[in-house]
């Protein structure tokens, strides 16, 4: 190897060798995050991860003989995954890495929501010469919002919502745009008395809440129902009166029409007379600063920008709020991440 790498050096120069080895290295962080992501995404729909997650190792021989699909496109893609040092291959074993059960940590959300918005990214020619347009040609894959959203927002969104929540003195909430309904099970995990109750619009969403409610239902203190927050649905008879109305992240799709947003609180207020809102939404970064950190909240910025919805700035949600005669109690806006917390009444 010391002998080639001579030969490489004799024959470039060392300089250029040096600058040209840089040069691919600094390539292939993009082209291996795609190739890696898409390897991940594969390996996690599968349910192959979790299981390796819970596991801790896998007889790969005796797990490669019962698997159902490609062997060979399963083991082509384990073997880039360990060649990476996300996977571990070893004797006959098969383990995350100490990186891979990392991605399985707090970043999961972030991979499942790119995997949500992918189809954007796998369609950006076709959007970009006209041939597509979202929403009539191509969809962000709804489930996955709802996950990698949830997840996300368990790290900071929900502690915080929830906390609001709470100290109000909330006993039945009303989740608009409930996604995975991971605020409200967070809840009912806290509180034994608290009730809630998730509406949504994608019937995909409902199906999959419904699945999980089928396996814990908090003693049938948590229930979902398919619906427009626009035009909400009779409830439940059997619900308490709602005392609280949450919505994390819901909002922002409707922001090219924010008098639509005003109305929308308008007719809540006077419906739930004595209702409490709690509300989570992204609030605008500062560009310079956004450039200065990079933080994730490009990759949102452009999911949000290609799926044609907008991020609102605090001082906009502020407005929206007034408008609608609510006042704000309580507000945490964390620039940081570009999400704020607003309690109104
Ligand atoms: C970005 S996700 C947020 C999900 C969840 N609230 C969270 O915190 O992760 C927005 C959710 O709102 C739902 N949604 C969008 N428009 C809606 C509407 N008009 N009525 C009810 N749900 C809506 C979507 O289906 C999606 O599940």
């Amino acid at each position: 190897m010391i002998g080639q790498i001579i030969k490489v050096i004799k024959l470039l120069g060392l300089s250029r060798a040096v600058r040209m080895k840089r040069h691919h290295d600094r390539g292939l962080r993009y082209v291996r995050g795609y190739a890696a992501c898409c390897c991940w995404w594969a390996l996690l729909n599968e349910g192959i991860l979790d299981k390796l997650a819970m596991q801790g190792r896998i007889d790969w021989p005796a797990f490669l003989q019962t698997y159902q699909g490609d062997k060979k496109v399963l083991e082509a893609v384990v073997e880039y995954l360990d060649g990476i040092g996300l996977l571990e291959q070893q004797n006959n074993t098969l383990k995350l890495s100490p990186d891979g059960r990392v991605l399985m940590a707090e970043p999961r959300g972030l991979l499942e929501l790119l995997w949500a918005y992918e189809p954007c990214l796998g369609n950006l020619a076709e959007l970009l010469q006209s041939k597509k347009k979202y929403g009539r040609d191509l969809e962000r894959r709804i489930t996955f919002v709802g996950q990698g959203s949830g997840r996300l927002c368990e790290q900071l969104p929900y502690p915080v919502m929830r906390r609001m929540i709470l100290e109000q003195g909330s006993k039945m909430v009303l989740d608009l745009g409930c996604g995975d309904m991971a605020l409200l099970s967070g809840l009912c995990r806290m509180n034994a008395e608290i009730r809630g109750h998730g509406i949504d619009n994608s019937a995909e969403m409902v199906q999959f809440d419904r699945n999980q409610l089928s396996q814990n239902d908090y003693g049938g203190r948590l229930t979902v129902q398919q619906g427009d927050m626009f035009h909400l649905p009779q409830l439940p008879r059997e619900l308490p009166p709602v005392d609280c109305i949450a919505a994390c992240d819901t909002f922002h799709e409707y922001l090219q029409d924010q008098q639509r947003l005003v109305e929308l609180l308008k007719q809540l207020k006077q419906r739930f007379t004595q209702v409490r809102f709690v509300i989570g939404e992204f609030c605008l970064q500062d560009a310079a600063w956004l450039k200065r950190h990079k933080t994730a909240a490009l990759e949102h910025h452009l999911f949000h920008q290609l799926s044609g919805q907008q991020i609102g700035s605090a001082p906009q949600w502020r407005r929206i709020f007034r408008e609608a005669s609510l006042e704000i109690v309580a507000e945490q806006v964390y620039d940081v991440i570009g999400h704020g917390y607003f309690a109104l009444r």
